[in-house]
């Protein structure tokens, strides 16, 4: 049920009292938090910007899904979280970081930017173009996600494939114990994109409040 019929059912049974709406109000889960893992990038890429299939002004692009990434960020309220940075960063379709001591590292895609970041509009969105995630060894397909405000870190996460069989097998998935279809997205055919673009979408919910946030 979405907020909007649930104010539609309060209202329609008549429930006038402003306490009501109060006890009853509905708060969205806290999104887990995981490890940040050893290859949160080492040295930043020279470009940076949220759109990690085309490094700099290259023409080529990186090897990979092409995976529109977007979402929003809210406390449990749903108020949205504006100028909250978000970073993202996964290794390229050959399955390396672009950590210097990732051991792939010599075998990577070397158009792949690897990393990102964006700052949260006002409605607390954000967006990125990037591939869609790709497994390596000893992981399954995953996302790392870190979100920070005025140099505070906020959560430090990793999302998953939706429906993945194998990540029932992953030991850091595993470890969101009840909370694990929180971090699972699906990544869906743009069913107008001729290229087989694909689109997916994470909404992260942080345990602060508007005036924390501000
Ligand atoms: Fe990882």
């Amino acid at each position: 049920m979405n907020r909007r019929d649930f104010s539609k059912i309060v209202i329609g049974a008549g429930l006038g009292y402003g306490t009501i709406s109060h006890v009853f109000a509905e708060l969205l889960e806290l999104t887990p938090s995981q490890v940040e893992g050893p290859f949160f990038p080492d040295k930043l890429p020279l470009d940076t910007d949220n759109d990690l299939i085309y490094l700099n002004d290259s023409v080529t692009a990186s090897i990979g899904e092409v995976s529109h990434l977007s979402g929003k960020i809210t406390d449990v309220r749903g108020t949205p979280i504006p100028n909250a940075v978000i970073e993202i960063w996964q290794v390229d379709g050959n399955g390396a970081y672009i950590h210097t001591e990732d051991p792939r590292l010599a075998q990577g895609d070397k158009h792949f930017q690897g990393y990102g970041r964006f700052l949260t509009n006002r409605k607390g969105e954000y967006y990125f173009r990037t591939i869609k995630p790709v497994s390596y060894p000893g992981r399954v397909p995953h996302i790392h996600v870190k979100v920070s405000q005025k140099n505070k870190d906020l959560l430090t996460t990793q999302i998953y494939l939706a429906g993945n069989k194998a990540n029932e097998n992953d030991v850091l998935y595993s470890r969101a114990g009840g909370k694990r279809s929180l971090l699972e997205v699906d990544f869906k055919p743009i069913p107008e994109s001729k290229a087989g673009e694909l689109m997916a979408e994470f909404n992260i919910i942080l345990g602060v409040t508007p005036s924390d946030s501000e």
